[in-house]
């Protein structure tokens, strides 16, 4: 359980598995501007600031059709994140919200997802537009982004 001093009011929080299901592989870190949470922008669409994802070499092949595409999606690990809240009071709402109807880096898999233009790519990096996280933030994965799958123009939200 979490240290409720770290808390706002109406936030909850729970008390997460002991033991965890799977194993992940950290393929990376994202190198960004941003040295401190509250120097990052709040998501892509606020930022202005290029970043350079570098891989572990040894996924250097899996890297080689990514100039095929303009832009990718990234999912990443927020890994200064706490993990136990189930309810949030973000700083831009001033009201409770559920974790899973939120982009809060806080949750129980800290994962964070990103649609990123890609500049250009290299034998083990690739640099991106528009970046959100912290310097030397952890990469999961990258996937190309396809309009065709990934846009769905008449989604609604509050
Ligand atoms: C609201 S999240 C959005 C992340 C992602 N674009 C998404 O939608 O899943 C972005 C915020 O997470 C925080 N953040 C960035 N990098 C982080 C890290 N490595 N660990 C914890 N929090 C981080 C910063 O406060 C940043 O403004």
């Amino acid at each position: 359980m979490a240290d409720e001093s770290d808390m706002r009011a109406r936030e909850l929080s729970i008390e997460l598995p002991r033991t965890f299901d799977a194993g992940i592989y950290f393929i990376g870190r994202i190198r960004t501007p941003f040295k401190r949470r509250e120097d990052c922008p709040r998501n892509t669409a606020a930022s202005n600031s290029t970043g350079r994802v570098e891989l572990d070499p040894r996924y250097a092949t899996g890297l080689e059709d990514l100039k095929l595409y303009s832009h990718a999606i990234l999912l990443y690990w927020m890994n200064e994140a706490r993990r136990d809240l189930m309810r949030q009071v973000p700083g831009h709402l001033a009201q409770p919200r559920s974790t899973f109807a939120l982009r809060s880096p806080v949750r129980p898999n800290p994962i964070a997802l990103a649609v990123v233009k890609i500049l250009g790519v290299e034998e083990t990096a690739f640099t991106v537009a528009n970046v959100d996280c912290l310097d030397g933030t952890p990469l999961l994965d990258i996937k190309p982004y396809y309009p065709s799958i990934d846009s769905i123009p008449a989604a609604t939200v509050p």
